[in-house]
């Protein structure tokens, strides 16, 4: 439970949400009126944030104030086909990358305490796998009820963050615990909700981005990668603990913070560069699509437009995850496959051709998923079986990968952290 004043938390400027989807949820209490601050700080600290409000809520701020300082209307209704048909409860649920309930009644603690889904925020609040937070506001008596303490309790044993409460002056008069955290705070604490540790004191060497092959000094052969997975891949790894560096062709992209961003070109200077910082690496995730080939001799002028057809003569490119993982002691490989059919036929063939440890496969060449988009639904191939991540954020489905990175490599090397050895 968070205890306000602790020094891991009182550093606000070091705070960044940026790209994080936070859903908030504002329930019936007086603090409500302090759920606009929220949204602002959320947004100041770089997060896009979706308002759901209770009944209750409605009767404390009004939705046209979230809305005015979300940038999107306030989700109110469960049961609303006109919202269902748009973004509906599953959508919504889906889209969070973290859920923050502030204020938290006494009544909504129950509710998820038990299960309950009677109304929008209850439903997604158990229909969303993302990290789940309540900043609890009530009057002393409600917090100090052995009803609410029993019900915190089991939140805290289901995983639910519980951020706060304050103590102090309460607006009904009284003095004491159950006041809501303040706005600021709750930012950190929420930044605080993607920094999961497990990768703590590791190297972790993230290859992204496409290539650029020269044909001449003006054109490149290359694809259609973006770079957006392989980058979130390192901010995820960095949240998880671990130090980060990030090899990238060329991307739009700015480098999140706290990752170190060698810039590469060619798929033969990535290679080169995998293998200057490859040995002090605990783990490699190859999340470029690196050219299988390259033209033999790039032109040194540019070519001129004479021939009806020009032909290229290509010769292959080193393959980096190959060589990686040839290493001894080799450090935990993790390759991507995109493919455009038979993705897990492909993977497997690709986990075993290559010695990875394992495979995050995904469908490319179609829309909503993979290249160019900022959704992707990863299928993580390893020797022992298949598991199937949903469509997701490449944000979010980042972190899912990260996480079953960390759990494997953990067991793999349990002497290095015992702690860790064992969790799901
Ligand atoms: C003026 C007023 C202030 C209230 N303040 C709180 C509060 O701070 N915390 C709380 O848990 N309930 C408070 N309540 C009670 C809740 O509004 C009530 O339990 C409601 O059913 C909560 O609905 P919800 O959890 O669906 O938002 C207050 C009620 C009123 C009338």
């Amino acid at each position: 439970m968070y205890l306000p004043g602790h020094p891991k938390y009182t550093l606000y400027h070091m705070v960044s949400l940026t790209n994080k989807r936070i859903l908030l949820g504002v329930t019936g209490g007086i603090a409500a009126y302090k759920s606009a601050d929220v949204v602002r700080r959320l947004r100041d600290a770089g997060a896009e944030v979706r308002v759901v409000m209770t009944r209750a809520a409605a009767e404390f701020i009004t939705p046209l104030t979230m809305q005015a300082v979300s940038g999107h209307p306030a989700h109110r209704h469960l049961l609303d086909a006109q919202a269902e048909s748009g973004m509906g409860h599953i959508e919504l649920a889906r889209w969070a990358d973290a859920v923050l309930v502030a204020p938290a009644s006494a009544n909504f603690i129950a509710k998820l305490a038990q299960g309950l889904a009677d109304d929008l925020l209850s439903t997604l609040c158990l229909a969303s796998g993302a990290a789940l937070a309540v900043a609890p506001a009530m009057n002393r008596q409600m917090w100090d009820n052995p009803a609410t303490q029993a019900n915190l309790a089991t939140l805290q044993k289901n995983g639910v963050r519980i951020f706060g409460p304050g103590s102090g002056a309460q607006a009904c008069g009284e003095t004491g615990a159950g006041r809501m955290i303040d706005p600021l705070e709750l930012v950190t604490l929420t930044a605080a909700m993607f920094e999961t540790g497990e990768l703590d004191g590791l190297d972790v060497l993230v290859t992204a981005g496409p290539t650029w092959e020269p044909i001449d000094p003006v054109r490149v052969i290359t694809n259609r990668s973006s770079g957006k997975m392989g980058y979130a891949v390192a901010k995820a790894a960095m949240e998880a603990g671990a130090r980060v560096t990030l090899i990238s062709g060329p991307t739009a992209l700015a480098p999140p913070a706290r990752v170190e961003c060698l810039r590469v070109m060619t798929a033969q200077e990535m290679f080169d560069a995998v293998q200057a910082r490859i040995a002090a690496a605990n783990i490699f995730i190859g999340a470029a699509a690196v050219a299988d080939y390259r033209p033999a001799q790039a032109a040194a002028g540019k070519i001129k437009k004479t021939a009806d057809t020009l032909q290229l003569n290509l010769v292959r490119n080193p393959d980096i995850l190959a060589s990686v993982a040839a290493r001894t002691p080799a450090p935990f490989v993790v390759g991507f496959a995109a493919e455009t059919d038979d993705l897990e036929r492909n993977a497997v063939a690709k986990l075993q051709a290559k010695h990875a440890d394992l495979v995050a496969a995904n469908l490319v060449g179609r829309p909503g998923s993979g290249f160019e988009c900022d959704d992707n639904r990863l299928m993580l191939v390893e020797a022992d079986g298949t598991v199937e991540l949903p469509l997701l954020s490449k944000e979010r489905a980042a972190r899912e990968l990260i996480h079953h990175i960390a759990v494997r490599y953990h067991a793999k090397n349990p002497a290095e952290n015992p702690r860790l050895a064992h969790r799901q």
